[in-house]
């Protein structure tokens, strides 16, 4: 088994930017779990399959092939409210958890980044990090992100999404969001993205000399 790094956070904390550089810096492979979360609302809601039957939605998440998940196809807002929705389903957890452990398994190296990670998935990785910011802070970030890409948004609703988004992920019975007792916090409210990286790389090269 390689080298495990486990990263946390709320939605639009800048996990996933932060998870790309490391696994590029290290050679990794990366797993962003929410994609596989995200991938069985695609499927549910491309077939009209409803999003409240536990049954039909653990079948679905059975068949998702990680190799195929593209963030591209899978970001727009109604499947991330959806995808929400069907993890709060202990048997679609159980069927994506199989399929993400396998993958933090593969050599040399993995990083995964989720909401249960450090928690469940792996709460044996050699490196945890529970990656945060404000909700406004985040709020602000999706908006300048969809902005920039020649969009159109409205900010108070943007953080409305947020905090319900962060009501139901933290407020669910299985695996909610939260830090493991050994992760590291990271607040980037007031952190670049360079920033980020740099405090997450001094963590990481200080595990790799211990192993
Ligand atoms: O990070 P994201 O927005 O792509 O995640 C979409 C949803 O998937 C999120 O609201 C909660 C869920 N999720 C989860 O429950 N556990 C994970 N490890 C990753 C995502």
């Amino acid at each position: 088994m390689g080298f495990i790094i486990a990263i946390d956070g709320p939605a639009a904390a800048g996990k996933g930017t932060l998870s790309r550089t490391i696994a590029d810096t290290y050679g990794f492979q990366h797993l962003d779990t929410g994609l596989t979360y995200r991938a069985t609302a695609k499927a549910l809601l491309d077939l009209g399959l409803p999003l409240d039957d536990e049954a039909v939605a653990e079948k679905t998440a059975l068949a998702i092939d990680l190799a195929g998940l593209d963030r591209s196809v899978l970001a727009r807002h109604e499947i991330g409210e959806a995808a929400s929705k069907i993890a709060v389903m202990p048997a679609v957890r159980r069927a994506l958890v199989e399929a993400q452990r396998a993958f933090s398994r593969r050599d040399p190296g993995t990083v995964l980044d989720g909401r249960d990670i450090g928690t469940v998935v792996c709460p044996d990785a050699a490196v945890k990090l529970y990656v945060t910011a404000s909700p406004e802070v985040r709020a602000r970030r999706r908006y300048d992100e969809i902005i920039g890409n020649g969009g159109t948004a409205d900010l108070a609703a943007i953080f409305e999404d947020v905090k319900t988004r962060d009501e139901r992920d933290m407020g669910r019975a299985d695996s909610p969001l939260k830090p493991a007792v050994d992760a590291h916090l990271l607040d980037t409210s007031e952190m670049s993205i360079e920033a980020a990286f740099q405090a997450a790389k001094t963590i990481i090269d200080a595990a790799l000399n211990r192993n």
